[in-house]
Protein backbone atom coordinates (compact mmCIF):
# COMPACT_ATOMS: atom_id res chain seq x y z
CA UNK A 1 0.00 0.00 0.00
CA UNK A 2 1.04 3.50 0.53
CA UNK A 3 4.98 4.19 0.73
CA UNK A 4 6.22 7.15 3.15
CA UNK A 5 9.60 7.53 3.35
CA UNK A 6 11.21 10.90 5.57
CA UNK A 7 14.97 11.87 6.16
CA UNK A 8 16.05 14.53 8.59
CA UNK A 9 19.88 14.87 8.86
CA UNK A 10 23.29 16.64 7.38
CA UNK A 11 22.55 16.37 3.44
CA UNK A 12 21.31 19.13 2.37
CA UNK A 13 19.84 17.42 -0.79
CA UNK A 14 17.30 15.75 1.56
CA UNK A 15 13.99 16.48 -0.95
CA UNK A 16 16.51 14.47 -3.44
CA UNK A 17 17.36 11.84 -1.22
CA UNK A 18 13.38 11.16 -0.66
CA UNK A 19 12.12 11.12 -4.22
CA UNK A 20 15.00 8.87 -4.75
CA UNK A 21 14.40 6.39 -1.91
CA UNK A 22 10.59 6.73 -3.04
CA UNK A 23 11.57 5.33 -6.32
CA UNK A 24 12.61 2.22 -4.09
CA UNK A 25 9.04 2.02 -2.75
CA UNK A 26 6.81 1.54 -6.53
CA UNK A 27 6.67 -2.02 -5.93
CA UNK A 28 3.96 -1.53 -3.15
CA UNK A 29 1.63 0.07 -5.52
CA UNK A 30 0.51 3.77 -6.08
CA UNK A 31 -1.24 6.03 -8.03
CA UNK A 32 -0.27 9.18 -6.85
CA UNK A 33 2.66 10.77 -5.17
CA UNK A 34 3.87 14.11 -3.67
CA UNK A 35 7.15 15.34 -1.95
CA UNK A 36 7.30 18.13 0.78
CA UNK A 37 10.60 20.01 1.82
CA UNK A 38 11.63 22.56 4.41
CA UNK A 39 13.71 25.33 2.16
CA UNK A 40 14.94 28.06 4.01
CA UNK A 41 12.16 27.63 6.47
CA UNK A 42 9.63 27.30 4.18
CA UNK A 43 8.33 24.02 2.92
CA UNK A 44 8.03 23.27 -0.70
CA UNK A 45 5.46 20.73 -1.72
CA UNK A 46 5.51 18.92 -4.99
CA UNK A 47 2.32 16.33 -5.87
CA UNK A 48 1.18 14.47 -8.91
CA UNK A 49 -0.93 11.67 -9.81
CA UNK A 50 1.17 8.53 -11.78
CA UNK A 51 4.28 7.40 -11.79
CA UNK A 52 7.27 8.48 -9.99
CA UNK A 53 9.75 6.54 -11.83
CA UNK A 54 9.83 9.57 -14.92
CA UNK A 55 10.64 12.07 -12.41
CA UNK A 56 14.12 13.81 -12.28
CA UNK A 57 15.02 13.11 -8.76
CA UNK A 58 17.50 15.87 -9.04
CA UNK A 59 15.39 18.84 -9.54
CA UNK A 60 14.53 18.20 -6.28
CA UNK A 61 18.04 18.58 -4.93
CA UNK A 62 16.72 21.56 -2.86
CA UNK A 63 19.28 23.32 -0.01
CA UNK A 64 16.86 21.20 2.53
CA UNK A 65 17.91 18.71 5.30
CA UNK A 66 14.60 17.87 6.18
CA UNK A 67 11.46 15.94 3.96
CA UNK A 68 8.93 13.91 3.66
CA UNK A 69 7.16 12.04 0.72
CA UNK A 70 4.86 9.47 -0.50
CA UNK A 71 3.28 7.45 -2.49
CA UNK A 72 -0.58 7.08 -2.29
CA UNK A 73 -2.60 4.58 -2.92
CA UNK A 74 -6.04 5.52 -2.95
CA UNK A 75 -8.90 5.13 -0.56
CA UNK A 76 -10.40 8.00 0.75
CA UNK A 77 -10.98 10.65 -2.75
CA UNK A 78 -10.07 10.25 -6.01
CA UNK A 79 -6.62 10.17 -8.10
CA UNK A 80 -5.65 13.97 -8.27
CA UNK A 81 -2.84 15.79 -7.48
CA UNK A 82 -4.48 17.97 -4.68
CA UNK A 83 -5.49 14.07 -2.78
CA UNK A 84 -2.06 13.46 -2.76
CA UNK A 85 -0.14 13.16 0.13
CA UNK A 86 1.78 15.15 2.05
CA UNK A 87 -1.14 17.81 3.43
CA UNK A 88 -0.40 20.63 5.34
CA UNK A 89 -1.44 22.67 8.25
CA UNK A 90 -3.49 25.37 8.09
CA UNK A 91 -0.63 27.71 8.90
CA UNK A 92 1.35 25.68 6.34
CA UNK A 93 4.24 25.08 8.84
CA UNK A 94 2.94 21.09 9.48
CA UNK A 95 3.48 18.60 6.43
CA UNK A 96 1.81 14.96 6.72
CA UNK A 97 2.24 11.91 4.97
CA UNK A 98 0.13 8.64 5.86
CA UNK A 99 -0.69 5.08 5.03
CA UNK A 100 -3.81 3.52 6.72
CA UNK A 101 -7.07 4.93 6.93
CA UNK A 102 -8.66 7.88 9.83
CA UNK A 103 -11.58 6.02 10.29
CA UNK A 104 -13.50 8.89 12.50
CA UNK A 105 -12.04 11.52 9.78
CA UNK A 106 -15.72 13.43 9.07
CA UNK A 107 -16.16 14.05 12.66
CA UNK A 108 -13.02 15.14 13.35
CA UNK A 109 -12.56 17.21 9.93
CA UNK A 110 -16.23 18.68 11.05
CA UNK A 111 -14.84 19.28 14.90
CA UNK A 112 -12.25 21.54 12.95
CA UNK A 113 -14.29 22.70 10.30
CA UNK A 114 -16.22 24.37 13.19
CA UNK A 115 -12.65 25.96 14.18
CA UNK A 116 -11.74 27.47 11.39
CA UNK A 117 -9.68 25.08 9.65
CA UNK A 118 -10.36 25.11 5.53
CA UNK A 119 -9.56 21.38 3.86
CA UNK A 120 -8.20 20.99 -0.03
CA UNK A 121 -8.93 17.41 -0.41
CA UNK A 122 -11.33 14.89 0.14
CA UNK A 123 -8.57 12.60 1.94
CA UNK A 124 -9.07 11.38 5.64
CA UNK A 125 -5.45 12.31 5.87
CA UNK A 126 -5.97 16.07 5.86
CA UNK A 127 -7.37 15.90 8.85
CA UNK A 128 -4.03 15.03 10.30
CA UNK A 129 -2.22 18.14 10.07
CA UNK A 130 -5.22 20.54 11.28
CA UNK A 131 -5.41 18.27 13.83
CA UNK A 132 -2.18 18.56 15.10
CA UNK A 133 -2.10 22.50 14.99
CA UNK A 134 -5.05 22.34 16.50
CA UNK A 135 -3.27 20.35 19.88
CA UNK A 136 -0.41 23.30 19.64
CA UNK A 137 -2.78 25.99 20.12
CA UNK A 138 -3.84 24.27 23.53
CA UNK A 139 0.16 24.85 24.11
CA UNK A 140 1.69 21.30 23.38
CA UNK A 141 5.13 21.25 21.77
CA UNK A 142 5.17 19.29 18.36
CA UNK A 143 5.71 16.22 19.62
CA UNK A 144 3.51 16.17 22.15
CA UNK A 145 0.73 17.14 19.65
CA UNK A 146 1.07 14.53 17.31
CA UNK A 147 0.99 12.18 20.58
CA UNK A 148 -2.34 13.72 21.38
CA UNK A 149 -3.42 14.00 18.00
CA UNK A 150 -3.14 10.17 17.07
CA UNK A 151 -5.09 8.93 20.08
CA UNK A 152 -8.09 10.57 18.60
CA UNK A 153 -7.44 8.93 15.75
CA UNK A 154 -9.74 5.50 15.08
CA UNK A 155 -8.15 2.89 12.41
CA UNK A 156 -5.16 1.54 11.93
CA UNK A 157 -2.43 3.90 10.71
CA UNK A 158 1.05 5.43 9.77
CA UNK A 159 2.03 8.51 9.81
CA UNK A 160 5.27 10.76 9.44
CA UNK A 161 4.66 14.51 10.04
CA UNK A 162 7.50 17.41 9.38
CA UNK A 163 7.50 20.42 11.92
CA UNK A 164 9.24 23.16 9.83
CA UNK A 165 9.93 25.51 12.80
CA UNK A 166 11.33 23.32 14.81
CA UNK A 167 13.07 21.11 12.02
CA UNK A 168 11.59 17.77 13.58
CA UNK A 169 10.11 14.64 11.95
CA UNK A 170 8.03 12.72 14.28
CA UNK A 171 6.30 9.42 13.34
CA UNK A 172 3.63 7.19 14.81
CA UNK A 173 2.31 3.40 14.08
CA UNK A 174 -0.79 1.68 15.11
CA UNK A 175 -0.49 -1.13 12.23
CA UNK A 176 1.33 0.42 9.05
CA UNK A 177 4.98 -0.38 9.05
CA UNK A 178 7.40 2.19 9.59
CA UNK A 179 11.62 1.56 9.89
CA UNK A 180 14.02 3.50 10.95
CA UNK A 181 17.90 3.10 8.75
CA UNK A 182 20.58 4.88 10.98
CA UNK A 183 23.58 6.88 9.67
CA UNK A 184 25.59 8.17 12.55
CA UNK A 185 28.87 9.62 11.96
CA UNK A 186 30.56 7.44 15.20
CA UNK A 187 29.92 5.00 12.82
CA UNK A 188 32.13 6.17 10.07
CA UNK A 189 29.03 7.09 7.97
CA UNK A 190 29.67 10.06 5.84
CA UNK A 191 26.84 11.81 7.19
CA UNK A 192 24.79 11.87 10.40
CA UNK A 193 21.05 11.62 9.63
CA UNK A 194 17.88 9.43 9.88
CA UNK A 195 15.67 8.27 6.99
CA UNK A 196 12.13 6.39 8.05
CA UNK A 197 10.71 4.48 5.50
CA UNK A 198 7.45 2.23 5.13
CA UNK A 199 10.45 -0.41 4.15
CA UNK A 200 13.90 -1.13 3.85
CA UNK A 201 14.52 -0.91 0.31
CA UNK A 202 13.72 3.28 0.61
CA UNK A 203 17.44 3.74 2.58
CA UNK A 204 19.19 0.35 1.59
CA UNK A 205 21.55 2.54 -0.66
CA UNK A 206 22.67 4.85 2.61
CA UNK A 207 22.72 2.21 5.56
CA UNK A 208 22.04 -1.09 6.27
CA UNK A 209 21.16 -0.45 10.23
CA UNK A 210 18.00 -0.31 11.56
CA UNK A 211 15.40 0.33 13.86
CA UNK A 212 12.01 -0.86 14.31
CA UNK A 213 9.20 1.26 15.34
CA UNK A 214 6.24 -1.24 16.83
CA UNK A 215 2.60 -1.04 16.86
CA UNK A 216 1.62 1.53 19.59
CA UNK A 217 4.88 3.78 19.66
CA UNK A 218 6.41 7.22 18.05
CA UNK A 219 9.65 8.86 17.16
CA UNK A 220 10.98 11.97 17.82
CA UNK A 221 13.85 12.83 15.47
CA UNK A 222 16.30 15.96 14.56
CA UNK A 223 18.24 15.01 12.80
CA UNK A 224 21.14 14.69 15.59
CA UNK A 225 19.16 12.14 17.70
CA UNK A 226 16.12 9.88 18.26
CA UNK A 227 13.87 8.98 20.65
CA UNK A 228 11.07 6.22 20.60
CA UNK A 229 8.47 6.28 22.99
CA UNK A 230 5.07 4.60 23.77
CA UNK A 231 2.37 6.24 22.22
CA UNK A 232 -0.15 5.70 25.17
CA UNK A 233 2.05 6.75 27.89
CA UNK A 234 4.73 8.60 26.66
CA UNK A 235 7.24 6.43 28.69
CA UNK A 236 10.40 6.06 26.46
CA UNK A 237 11.79 2.81 24.66
CA UNK A 238 14.96 1.98 24.01
CA UNK A 239 15.77 0.22 20.42
CA UNK A 240 18.08 -2.12 19.53
CA UNK A 241 20.34 -1.37 16.26
CA UNK A 242 20.14 -4.34 13.92
CA UNK A 243 22.00 -4.76 10.73
CA UNK A 244 20.23 -6.17 7.64
CA UNK A 245 21.80 -8.88 5.68
CA UNK A 246 19.92 -7.87 2.34
CA UNK A 247 22.49 -5.83 -0.42
CA UNK A 248 21.63 -3.21 -2.67
CA UNK A 249 22.35 -5.44 -5.50
CA UNK A 250 19.57 -8.00 -4.25
CA UNK A 251 17.23 -5.39 -3.87
CA UNK A 252 17.77 -3.93 -7.65
CA UNK A 253 16.88 -5.68 -10.54
CA UNK A 254 20.05 -5.51 -12.63
CA UNK A 255 19.76 -6.45 -16.67
CA UNK A 256 16.13 -7.54 -15.89
CA UNK A 257 13.75 -5.63 -17.81
CA UNK A 258 11.36 -6.36 -14.86
CA UNK A 259 11.37 -7.56 -11.14
CA UNK A 260 9.11 -9.96 -12.11
CA UNK A 261 11.10 -11.82 -14.12
CA UNK A 262 14.32 -11.36 -12.36
CA UNK A 263 12.18 -12.65 -8.84
CA UNK A 264 11.77 -15.73 -10.87
CA UNK A 265 15.44 -16.43 -11.69
CA UNK A 266 16.44 -15.91 -8.32
CA UNK A 267 14.77 -19.31 -7.99
CA UNK A 268 18.02 -20.84 -9.07
CA UNK A 269 19.13 -20.15 -5.76
CA UNK A 270 16.42 -19.00 -3.22
CA UNK A 271 14.48 -22.82 -3.06
CA UNK A 272 18.26 -24.07 -2.01
CA UNK A 273 18.46 -20.36 0.31
CA UNK A 274 14.84 -21.90 2.07
CA UNK A 275 16.06 -25.38 2.88
CA UNK A 276 18.96 -23.46 4.77
CA UNK A 277 17.54 -23.90 8.13
CA UNK A 278 18.59 -24.87 11.44
CA UNK A 279 17.24 -28.06 12.13
CA UNK A 280 17.55 -28.07 15.87
CA UNK A 281 14.97 -25.64 15.20
CA UNK A 282 12.66 -27.13 12.47
CA UNK A 283 12.64 -30.42 14.77
CA UNK A 284 11.15 -28.66 17.87
CA UNK A 285 8.70 -26.55 15.53
CA UNK A 286 7.80 -30.15 14.23
CA UNK A 287 7.29 -31.94 17.56
CA UNK A 288 5.23 -28.63 18.59
CA UNK A 289 2.96 -29.42 15.47
CA UNK A 290 2.54 -33.12 16.91
CA UNK A 291 2.05 -31.75 20.50
CA UNK A 292 -0.83 -28.90 19.32
CA UNK A 293 -4.04 -29.99 19.60
CA UNK A 294 -5.11 -28.20 16.17
CA UNK A 295 -2.30 -26.47 14.01
CA UNK A 296 -3.91 -24.00 11.82
CA UNK A 297 -2.05 -22.73 8.51
CA UNK A 298 -3.17 -19.10 8.24
CA UNK A 299 -2.38 -16.47 5.18
CA UNK A 300 -3.47 -14.73 2.27
CA UNK A 301 -3.52 -15.22 -1.80
CA UNK A 302 -0.59 -16.71 -3.27
CA UNK A 303 0.52 -17.50 0.76
CA UNK A 304 -2.29 -19.53 1.16
CA UNK A 305 -2.12 -21.47 -1.56
CA UNK A 306 1.24 -22.61 -0.41
CA UNK A 307 -0.93 -23.43 2.97
CA UNK A 308 -2.93 -25.45 0.99
CA UNK A 309 -0.36 -27.58 -0.72
CA UNK A 310 1.26 -27.64 3.03
CA UNK A 311 -2.27 -29.50 4.01
CA UNK A 312 -1.06 -32.20 1.39
CA UNK A 313 2.22 -32.08 2.27
CA UNK A 314 1.19 -33.08 5.65
CA UNK A 315 -1.32 -35.47 5.22
CA UNK A 316 0.54 -37.44 2.49
CA UNK A 317 4.48 -37.07 4.10
CA UNK A 318 3.65 -36.96 7.84
CA UNK A 319 0.10 -38.34 8.04
CA UNK A 320 -0.64 -35.35 10.39
CA UNK A 321 -3.66 -33.24 9.87
CA UNK A 322 -3.48 -29.35 9.64
CA UNK A 323 -6.40 -27.25 9.09
CA UNK A 324 -6.23 -24.54 6.38
CA UNK A 325 -7.87 -21.53 6.50
CA UNK A 326 -7.51 -17.47 4.93
CA UNK A 327 -6.31 -15.49 6.99
CA UNK A 328 -9.37 -12.83 6.23
CA UNK A 329 -11.48 -15.69 7.61
CA UNK A 330 -9.86 -17.10 10.61
CA UNK A 331 -11.68 -14.64 13.22
CA UNK A 332 -14.51 -16.84 12.71
CA UNK A 333 -12.46 -20.02 13.60
CA UNK A 334 -11.62 -18.62 17.18
CA UNK A 335 -14.41 -21.08 18.50
CA UNK A 336 -11.74 -23.79 17.62
CA UNK A 337 -8.65 -22.33 19.72
CA UNK A 338 -7.27 -22.87 23.05
CA UNK A 339 -4.50 -22.06 24.73
CA UNK A 340 -3.22 -26.01 22.91
CA UNK A 341 -3.35 -24.86 19.77
CA UNK A 342 -0.86 -23.82 17.51
CA UNK A 343 -1.13 -20.91 14.99
CA UNK A 344 1.14 -21.56 11.85
CA UNK A 345 1.20 -17.94 9.94
CA UNK A 346 2.98 -17.59 6.11
CA UNK A 347 3.76 -13.87 4.94
CA UNK A 348 6.15 -12.34 2.48
CA UNK A 349 6.26 -9.08 3.58
CA UNK A 350 5.28 -9.64 7.33
CA UNK A 351 3.22 -6.92 7.41
CA UNK A 352 -0.08 -8.22 6.00
CA UNK A 353 -3.54 -6.95 7.73
CA UNK A 354 -5.70 -9.96 7.76
CA UNK A 355 -2.19 -11.74 9.04
CA UNK A 356 -1.87 -9.92 11.85
CA UNK A 357 -5.48 -10.22 12.61
CA UNK A 358 -5.50 -13.67 12.66
CA UNK A 359 -2.77 -13.60 15.18
CA UNK A 360 -3.93 -11.39 17.36
CA UNK A 361 -6.72 -13.74 17.19
CA UNK A 362 -5.16 -16.96 18.23
CA UNK A 363 -3.02 -14.88 21.07
CA UNK A 364 -6.02 -13.46 22.29
CA UNK A 365 -6.93 -17.81 23.46
CA UNK A 366 -3.01 -17.98 24.51
CA UNK A 367 -2.23 -20.03 21.28
CA UNK A 368 0.75 -19.96 20.01
CA UNK A 369 2.30 -18.59 16.59
CA UNK A 370 4.96 -19.95 14.24
CA UNK A 371 5.29 -17.63 11.38
CA UNK A 372 7.21 -18.43 7.94
CA UNK A 373 8.31 -14.85 6.59
CA UNK A 374 10.80 -13.42 4.34
CA UNK A 375 10.86 -9.92 5.76
CA UNK A 376 13.58 -10.43 8.58
CA UNK A 377 12.38 -7.66 11.51
CA UNK A 378 8.32 -6.98 10.05
CA UNK A 379 5.78 -6.97 12.06
CA UNK A 380 4.40 -10.99 12.12
CA UNK A 381 8.50 -11.53 12.61
CA UNK A 382 8.34 -10.02 15.79
CA UNK A 383 5.22 -10.30 17.14
CA UNK A 384 5.45 -14.23 16.76
CA UNK A 385 6.61 -16.82 19.31
CA UNK A 386 8.51 -18.43 16.57
CA UNK A 387 10.01 -17.30 13.27
CA UNK A 388 11.56 -18.97 10.20
CA UNK A 389 12.52 -17.23 7.29
CA UNK A 390 12.49 -18.47 3.95
CA UNK A 391 15.32 -16.35 2.93
CA UNK A 392 14.42 -15.63 -0.85
CA UNK A 393 16.06 -12.13 -0.74
CA UNK A 394 14.03 -8.98 -1.40
CA UNK A 395 10.90 -9.57 -3.58
CA UNK A 396 9.76 -6.23 -4.92
CA UNK A 397 7.28 -7.09 -8.24
CA UNK A 398 4.04 -7.15 -6.95
CA UNK A 399 3.43 -10.68 -8.19
CA UNK A 400 5.00 -13.40 -5.70
CA UNK A 401 7.38 -16.15 -7.31
CA UNK A 402 10.29 -16.76 -5.47
CA UNK A 403 8.43 -16.21 -2.12
CA UNK A 404 5.79 -18.99 -2.94
CA UNK A 405 8.67 -21.45 -3.55
CA UNK A 406 10.48 -20.93 -0.56
CA UNK A 407 6.99 -21.03 1.51
CA UNK A 408 6.54 -24.11 -0.19
CA UNK A 409 9.89 -25.42 0.49
CA UNK A 410 9.85 -24.79 3.93
CA UNK A 411 6.74 -26.22 4.59
CA UNK A 412 7.73 -29.34 2.33
CA UNK A 413 10.48 -29.92 4.83
CA UNK A 414 8.35 -29.20 7.99
CA UNK A 415 6.12 -31.94 6.71
CA UNK A 416 9.47 -33.98 6.55
CA UNK A 417 10.50 -33.19 9.99
CA UNK A 418 7.24 -34.58 11.40
CA UNK A 419 7.69 -37.10 9.48
CA UNK A 420 10.99 -38.21 11.26
CA UNK A 421 12.80 -37.88 7.57
CA UNK A 422 14.16 -34.74 8.08
CA UNK A 423 17.39 -35.49 5.99
CA UNK A 424 15.42 -37.07 3.11
CA UNK A 425 13.65 -33.96 2.98
CA UNK A 426 16.40 -32.06 2.55
CA UNK A 427 18.07 -33.82 -0.07
CA UNK A 428 14.40 -33.62 -1.99
CA UNK A 429 14.33 -29.56 -1.98
CA UNK A 430 18.32 -29.70 -3.10
CA UNK A 431 17.54 -31.75 -5.48
CA UNK A 432 14.39 -29.85 -6.90
CA UNK A 433 16.57 -26.22 -6.04
CA UNK A 434 19.16 -28.03 -8.96
CA UNK A 435 16.47 -28.97 -11.21
CA UNK A 436 14.73 -25.30 -11.06
CA UNK A 437 18.41 -24.24 -11.81
CA UNK A 438 17.98 -26.36 -14.96
CA UNK A 439 14.60 -25.47 -16.05
CA UNK A 440 15.29 -21.81 -15.71
CA UNK A 441 17.37 -21.57 -19.24
CA UNK A 442 17.21 -19.33 -22.03
CA UNK A 443 15.88 -22.01 -24.12
CA UNK A 444 12.79 -23.01 -21.81
CA UNK A 445 12.39 -19.19 -21.23
CA UNK A 446 11.63 -18.79 -24.70
CA UNK A 447 9.47 -21.63 -25.72
CA UNK A 448 7.10 -20.20 -22.86
CA UNK A 449 7.79 -16.97 -24.09
CA UNK A 450 6.51 -18.09 -27.49
CA UNK A 451 3.36 -19.93 -25.81
CA UNK A 452 2.11 -16.54 -24.29
CA UNK A 453 2.61 -15.47 -27.91
CA UNK A 454 0.24 -17.79 -29.17
CA UNK A 455 -2.48 -17.92 -26.59
CA UNK A 456 -2.36 -13.82 -26.21
CA UNK A 457 -5.78 -12.89 -27.53
CA UNK A 458 -7.55 -15.79 -25.08
CA UNK A 459 -9.61 -14.07 -22.91
CA UNK A 460 -10.64 -17.34 -20.80
CA UNK A 461 -8.09 -20.00 -19.38
CA UNK A 462 -8.21 -22.38 -16.87
CA UNK A 463 -5.85 -24.64 -14.79
CA UNK A 464 -6.49 -27.75 -13.53
CA UNK A 465 -4.59 -29.96 -10.60
CA UNK A 466 -5.22 -32.64 -7.93
CA UNK A 467 -3.28 -33.06 -4.65
CA UNK A 468 -0.67 -30.20 -3.78
CA UNK A 469 -1.30 -29.31 -7.73
CA UNK A 470 -4.45 -28.00 -6.99
CA UNK A 471 -3.61 -25.21 -5.15
CA UNK A 472 -0.86 -24.61 -7.80
CA UNK A 473 -3.78 -24.71 -10.38
CA UNK A 474 -5.32 -21.74 -8.48
CA UNK A 475 -2.21 -20.03 -7.47
CA UNK A 476 -1.31 -19.98 -11.30
CA UNK A 477 -4.91 -18.37 -11.89
CA UNK A 478 -4.15 -15.64 -9.64
CA UNK A 479 -0.29 -15.50 -11.24
CA UNK A 480 -1.89 -14.72 -14.74
CA UNK A 481 -4.87 -12.61 -13.27
CA UNK A 482 -3.05 -10.24 -11.47
CA UNK A 483 -0.43 -9.53 -13.80
CA UNK A 484 -2.17 -9.79 -17.50
CA UNK A 485 -5.68 -9.14 -16.63
CA UNK A 486 -6.85 -12.41 -18.99
CA UNK A 487 -9.39 -14.47 -16.95
CA UNK A 488 -8.10 -17.27 -15.43
CA UNK A 489 -9.62 -19.84 -12.62
CA UNK A 490 -8.21 -22.92 -11.42
CA UNK A 491 -10.26 -26.26 -10.19
CA UNK A 492 -9.67 -29.38 -8.72
CA UNK A 493 -10.07 -31.37 -11.76
CA UNK A 494 -12.18 -33.84 -10.44
CA UNK A 495 -14.57 -30.78 -9.79
CA UNK A 496 -15.00 -30.39 -13.40
CA UNK A 497 -17.79 -32.28 -13.78
CA UNK A 498 -19.69 -30.82 -10.76
CA UNK A 499 -19.72 -27.34 -12.75
CA UNK A 500 -16.71 -25.54 -14.53
CA UNK A 501 -16.77 -28.29 -17.45
CA UNK A 502 -19.57 -26.37 -18.96
CA UNK A 503 -17.28 -23.55 -19.75
CA UNK A 504 -15.17 -25.34 -21.89
CA UNK A 505 -16.02 -24.31 -25.87
CA UNK A 506 -14.01 -25.21 -28.62
CA UNK A 507 -10.42 -24.24 -28.37
CA UNK A 508 -10.75 -23.00 -24.77
CA UNK A 509 -7.12 -22.91 -23.34
CA UNK A 510 -6.75 -25.33 -20.36
CA UNK A 511 -3.48 -26.10 -18.44
CA UNK A 512 -2.81 -29.31 -16.54
CA UNK A 513 -0.72 -29.79 -13.64
CA UNK A 514 0.40 -32.83 -13.38
CA UNK A 515 3.31 -35.23 -11.24
CA UNK A 516 4.37 -38.55 -11.45
CA UNK A 517 2.26 -39.43 -8.47
CA UNK A 518 -0.66 -41.61 -6.98
CA UNK A 519 -3.41 -39.12 -8.49
CA UNK A 520 -1.85 -39.13 -11.75
CA UNK A 521 -4.43 -41.21 -13.86
CA UNK A 522 -7.31 -39.26 -11.95
CA UNK A 523 -5.82 -36.38 -13.42
CA UNK A 524 -5.23 -37.34 -16.75
CA UNK A 525 -8.78 -38.64 -16.75
CA UNK A 526 -10.08 -35.42 -16.12
CA UNK A 527 -7.97 -33.41 -18.89
CA UNK A 528 -9.09 -35.98 -21.73
CA UNK A 529 -13.00 -35.10 -20.22
CA UNK A 530 -11.96 -31.29 -20.96
CA UNK A 531 -9.95 -32.67 -24.31
CA UNK A 532 -13.10 -34.04 -25.35
CA UNK A 533 -15.53 -30.97 -24.80
CA UNK A 534 -12.80 -29.15 -27.53
CA UNK A 535 -10.21 -27.57 -25.03
CA UNK A 536 -6.56 -27.05 -26.22
CA UNK A 537 -4.66 -28.52 -23.58
CA UNK A 538 -1.09 -27.54 -22.35
CA UNK A 539 -0.01 -30.38 -20.01
CA UNK A 540 2.84 -29.44 -17.34
CA UNK A 541 4.07 -32.64 -16.56
CA UNK A 542 7.57 -35.07 -16.64
CA UNK A 543 6.34 -37.38 -19.31
CA UNK A 544 4.47 -36.51 -22.72
CA UNK A 545 0.83 -37.70 -23.39
CA UNK A 546 -1.36 -37.64 -26.59
CA UNK A 547 -3.71 -35.83 -24.51
CA UNK A 548 -2.19 -32.72 -24.43
CA UNK A 549 -1.55 -30.08 -27.59
CA UNK A 550 1.16 -28.56 -25.77
CA UNK A 551 3.62 -30.65 -23.66
CA UNK A 552 5.45 -28.26 -21.32
CA UNK A 553 8.39 -30.50 -19.84
CA UNK A 554 9.13 -30.58 -16.06
CA UNK A 555 11.46 -32.40 -14.00
CA UNK A 556 10.03 -34.74 -11.83
CA UNK A 557 10.10 -33.67 -8.45
CA UNK A 558 8.29 -36.48 -6.24
CA UNK A 559 6.63 -35.37 -3.23
CA UNK A 560 8.66 -31.48 -4.62
CA UNK A 561 6.51 -31.12 -7.99
CA UNK A 562 4.42 -28.38 -6.86
CA UNK A 563 7.49 -26.38 -6.40
CA UNK A 564 8.73 -27.55 -10.44
CA UNK A 565 5.12 -27.19 -11.70
CA UNK A 566 4.75 -23.41 -10.79
CA UNK A 567 7.76 -22.21 -12.44
CA UNK A 568 6.87 -22.51 -16.01
CA UNK A 569 3.85 -20.72 -15.21
CA UNK A 570 5.16 -18.34 -13.43
CA UNK A 571 7.25 -17.30 -16.84
CA UNK A 572 4.02 -17.97 -18.70
CA UNK A 573 2.07 -15.06 -16.46
CA UNK A 574 5.06 -12.96 -16.94
CA UNK A 575 4.94 -13.01 -21.19
CA UNK A 576 1.19 -13.08 -21.20
CA UNK A 577 1.73 -9.53 -19.42
CA UNK A 578 4.17 -8.35 -21.53
CA UNK A 579 2.60 -9.80 -25.05
CA UNK A 580 -0.84 -7.72 -23.86
CA UNK A 581 1.27 -4.42 -23.28
CA UNK A 582 0.97 -4.50 -19.07
CA UNK A 583 3.83 -4.14 -16.91
CA UNK A 584 3.83 -6.83 -14.40
CA UNK A 585 5.59 -5.37 -11.72
CA UNK A 586 2.70 -2.73 -11.50
CA UNK A 587 -0.40 -4.70 -11.56
CA UNK A 588 -3.33 -2.41 -11.54
CA UNK A 589 -5.22 -2.07 -8.07
CA UNK A 590 -3.12 -4.03 -6.33
CA UNK A 591 -0.26 -3.26 -3.94
CA UNK A 592 2.83 -5.46 -2.92
CA UNK A 593 2.35 -5.33 1.04
CA UNK A 594 -1.55 -5.31 2.07
CA UNK A 595 -1.77 -3.79 5.32
CA UNK A 596 -5.32 -2.73 5.17
CA UNK A 597 -7.87 -5.06 6.13
C1 LIG B 1 0.05 -12.52 -5.34
C2 LIG B 1 0.50 -12.05 -4.04
C3 LIG B 1 -0.48 -11.92 -2.94
C4 LIG B 1 0.20 -12.15 -1.58
C5 LIG B 1 -0.77 -11.82 -0.45
C6 LIG B 1 -0.13 -12.06 0.90
O1 LIG B 1 1.11 -12.70 -6.22
O2 LIG B 1 1.66 -11.74 -3.87
O3 LIG B 1 -1.57 -12.76 -3.11
O4 LIG B 1 0.61 -13.48 -1.50
O5 LIG B 1 -1.15 -10.48 -0.53
O6 LIG B 1 1.00 -11.27 1.08
P1 LIG B 1 2.11 -11.65 2.13
O7 LIG B 1 2.73 -12.92 1.70
O8 LIG B 1 3.07 -10.49 2.11
O9 LIG B 1 1.41 -11.79 3.46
Amino acid sequence: MCGIFGYVGARKDAGMVVIEGLKNLEYRGYDSWGVASSVAGKLVVSKDTGKISGVDAKSFSDESTIAIAHTRWATHGGVTPKNAHPHLSEDGTIAVVHNGIVENYRELKEWLSERGHTFMSETDTEVIPHLIEEEMKSGSDFAAAVRRACLKFEGRFAILALHTPTHTLVAARTGSPLIVGVSKKSDGNAEQGYFIASDIPAFLKHTRIVQYLDDGEMLVTDGESILFSDLHTGEERPKREIEITWTVEQAEKGDFEHYMMKEIMDQKESVVRAVNQDEAQIMTLAQSIRDAQGTFLVACGTAGKACMAAEYFFSVIARHHVNVAAASEFKLYHHFLTEKSLLVVVSQSGETADVLEAMRVAKAKRAKVLAIVNVEGSTIAREADYTLRINAGPERAVASTKALTGQLAVLLLIAHALAGKLQEGKTLLLEAGAMINDMLNPRYIERLRKLADRIKEDEDLYIIGKSWNYPMALESAIKIQEVSYVHAEGFAGGELKHGPIALIEEGTPCIALIGKDEVMSDILSNTMELKARGATIIGVCPDRYDVFDEWIKVPDAGTAQAIVNIIPIQVLAYFLAVHRGKNPDMPRNLAKSVTVK
